[in-house]
C-alpha cells in the first residue's frame, strides 16, 4: 500500500508518499481500507517534532479518517469485513490501510459520506462537547468565537446557530469574515494576523466589547491562546465560561487571575481526546445528537477543499500558511 511518510522529525517538504507493507491486524484491532481521512492542526506540529506526541518513526501523520473494514483480528465481535467506519488513531491515517484497535472505531450512518464523516467527528465532536458540556450554552446565550472560520471554529458557529445563540466571530481576514457570515456569524470582528501589544490588545478588546449586546459574552470559545486570549477574556459576562481549546496562534497565554475574580466566570480547559477516553458514552451520545442535527440539517460541516491523499503534504503546509477554511479532506483516488 501507499503512505504519506515522515522518517525524521523536519520540515513539511522531507514527507514522502511511497510504498510500504500492508498492515495486518492484531488482536481487538480491525484493518480499514481508508477511503477519507481529515485534516486537522496538529499534523502540522507532529511531523516537525512540535507536538506532544512524538511517534516512533517512521510514521504517516493524520488523525482521523473513514472507510470500510477489510479484516479483523483476534475477539472482534463487533465489527465485520465490510462495514463502514469512520475512527481516530492520533496519528497514520494518511495512507490506504490502517490497523486500529476496535475502541478507535465508530459504526458510520448509511446516510454519510466517507468524507462528511472524516471531516466531523473532531472538529464538531470537540465543539459540541465544549459548549454543550463544558459552556452550558443554552439559546440565549451570547457567544464569542476566535479563530472562527477554522475546523473546530467554524463548527463551533454552526452548533451554535444550531442552538440559536448570538455568535460574534472572530477571525484574521475579510476572505474568512465572509465565510463566517455565510454561516450564520451576527457579527464579526477581524484581527489581523500581526502580534498585538498591549496597546493592540486594548483596541481589540474594545472591538470585541463593542459588538456585544449583553456587555459582555457568556461563552468564549478559544482554539487560538496567544495575544487574542486576554483581550477576550476581558470581554466576558459575569459568571460567563471561558472555553481553552487550543494555542493555533503560537504561545500559551499567561492570564492574570484576577480577571476570574473581577468577572466571577469559569476557564474551562477542553480537551475532547481525553473526553472520549474518560466519558466513551457520553462521547458516542454527543456523536449521535450530531448526525442527528446533521440529518435534519441544522448543522452542516464545511469542507472547503477535497485533495487526493497523495498530495496530503501540500495540505499539511496550509495549516501552517494559516490558509485552512473549515475542513480540508484527503481521499484515495
Ligand atoms: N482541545 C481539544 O480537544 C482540541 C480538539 C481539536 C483541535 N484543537 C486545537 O484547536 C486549534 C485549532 O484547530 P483546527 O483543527 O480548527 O485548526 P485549523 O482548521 O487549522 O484552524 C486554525 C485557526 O486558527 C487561527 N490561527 C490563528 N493564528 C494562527 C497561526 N499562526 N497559524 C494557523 N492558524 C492560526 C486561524 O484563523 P484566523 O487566521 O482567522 O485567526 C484558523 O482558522 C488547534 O490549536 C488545535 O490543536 C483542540
Amino acid at each position: 500500500m501507499k503512505a504519506l511518510l515522515c522518517k525524521e522529525f523536519a520540515a513539511v517538504d522531507n514527507l514522502t508518499w511511497e510504498d510500504v507493507p500492508d498492515p495486518s491486524p492484531q488482536d481487538g484491532e480491525v484493518i480499514i481500507e481508508i477511503k477519507a481521512a481529515a485534516l486537522n492542526f496538529p499534523d502540522n506540529l507532529i511531523v516537525q517534532g512540535l507536538y506532544q506526541f512524538k511517534p516512533p518513526l517512521p510514521f504517516s501523520p493524520g488523525s482521523e479518517g473513514a472507510g470500510t473494514i477489510s479484516a479483523v483480528g483476534k475477539n472482534v465481535t463487533d465489527y465485520k469485513v465490510g462495514d463502514r467506519v469512520s475512527f481516530m488513531s492520533g496519528w497514520g491515517a494518511f495512507c490506504e490501510k490502517i490497523a486500529v484497535n476496535k475502541k478507535q472505531v465508530i459504526k458510520m450512518p448509511d446516510t454519510i459520506t466517507f468524507e462528511l464523516a472524516a471531516a466531523t467527528q473532531m472538529a464538531y465532536g470537540t465543539s459540541y462537547h465544549a459548549l454543550i458540556q463544558r459552556g452550558n450554552l443554552t439559546e440565549n446565550n451570547e457567544i464569542l468565537i476566535l479563530g472562527a472560520s477554522g475546523g473546530v471554529g467554524l463548527a463551533a458557529l454552526d452548533i451554535a446557530k444550531a442552538f440559536n445563540a448570538r455568535v460574534v466571530a472572530g477571525v484574521s481576514s475579510e476572505e474568512k469574515a465572509v465565510v463566517c457570515r455565510n454561516y450564520g456569524a451576527d457579527d464579526v470582528v477581524i484581527y489581523g494576523t500581526e502580534k498585538l501589544d498591549k496597546e493592540g490588545q486594548k483596541a481589540l478588546s474594545d472591538q470585541f466589547k463593542e459588538k456585544s449586546k449583553k456587555g459582555g459574552y457568556d461563552i468564549i470559545y478559544d482554539p487560538i491562546g496567544d495575544c487574542y486570549a486576554e483581550p477576550a477574556l476581558r470581554t466576558i459576562n459575569w459568571k460567563g465560561r471561558y472555553l481553552v481549546i487550543g494555542f493555533a496562534a503560537g504561545e500559551i497565554p499567561r492570564i492574570p487571575l484576577n480577571l476570574a475574580l473581577l468577572k466571577g466566570c469559569a476557564i474551562v480547559g477542553v480537551f475532547w481526546g481525553s473526553f472520549t477516553s474518560h466519558e466513551p458514552q457520553q462521547n458516542v451520545k454527543n456523536i449521535i445528537e450530531i448526525g442527528k442535527l446533521i440529518a435534519i440539517g441544522k448543522i452542516n460541516p464545511f469542507i472547503s477543499k477535497s485533495i487526493p491523499m497523495k498530495s496530503a503534504k501540500d495540505a499539511i503546509k496550509m495549516i501552517g500558511e494559516r490558509k485552512i477554511v473549515g475542513k480540508v479532506v484527503l481521499f484515495i483516488d
